[in-house]
């Protein structure tokens, strides 16, 4: 995929529990902790109740991160994604995640980020089944996100049967594919995700939520023993 940086063990950083005010310096103050990839969470108020950010905001950190040796991860929670991958690839995207139950046309989008020249994800709901990954995984799949929180906020508690999801996915998919974990990623979390399988593992409240979002990336980093 476009960015090595998503096949290592590591915990990326979730903006949306940022502060927005001083955004830059909160990314610079991760990444000087050791922190590569940055996730981005984008929200439509449609496929969920709230609206975030978009490409203006990838676009504005995208010479930061990629300057300081880091890549961008843009998590789309957004309906028919297919609509927005240029947009998101053109403003620095390295890797574009959408959500499986967001468009019909996954194996289309999936191939449409990759000839955008980005890594290609997709995510699915706590109540998805991940059966339908299989039909792309061999073909267009980089990334597979499995949700650990209903997607729209950050702050919920981590649920619990997605370790044996995890699981179930990390022995389906290619061993080349990426899998990410999104949602109550702590201390706690973390070390059994890895233990289940998953690479990426995404954190925002545990990391910006903290008063040293710095020390909280290399504690938590730590405990999933991610580099
Ligand atoms: C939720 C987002 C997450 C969110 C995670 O829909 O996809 O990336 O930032 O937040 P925490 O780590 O606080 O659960
Ligand atoms: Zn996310």
């Amino acid at each position: 995929m476009a960015s090595d940086l998503f096949r290592a063990r590591r915990v990326a950083p979730s903006i949306l529990s940022a502060d927005f005010a001083r955004l830059g310096a909160q990314v610079d103050e991760v990444m000087g902790a050791g922190a590569r990839v940055i996730h981005v969470d984008v929200m439509d108020g449609h496929f969920v109740p709230p609206i975030t950010i978009g490409p203006l905001i990838v676009s504005a950190l995208a010479d930061r991160v990629h300057s300081a040796g880091g890549a961008l991860d843009v998590h789309l929670m957004i309906e028919r994604p297919e609509g927005h991958v240029a947009e998101f690839a053109k403003a620095g995207a390295d890797g574009i995640t959408i959500h499986a139950e967001a468009t019909p046309h996954l194996h289309y989008t999936l191939a449409e980020i990759r000839a955008a020249g980005c890594g290609a994800g997709i995510a699915i709901c706590p109540g998805t089944h991940p059966l339908l990954l299989a039909e792309v995984a061999e073909d267009t799949l980089d990334l597979a996100l499995c949700m650990s929180v209903n997607p729209g906020w950050g702050g919920q508690q981590f649920i619990e049967p997605s370790l044996g999801k995890l699981t179930r996915m990390r022995e389906a998919l290619p061993a080349d594919v990426v899998l990410e974990v999104d949602g109550g990623i702590n201390q706690d979390t973390a070390p059994q995700c890895v233990a289940a399988g998953a690479n990426l593992l995404v954190a925002g409240s545990a990391v910006f939520g903290a008063k040293d979002p710095a020390a909280a990336y290399t504690a938590l980093a730590a405990a999933a023993g991610a580099i």
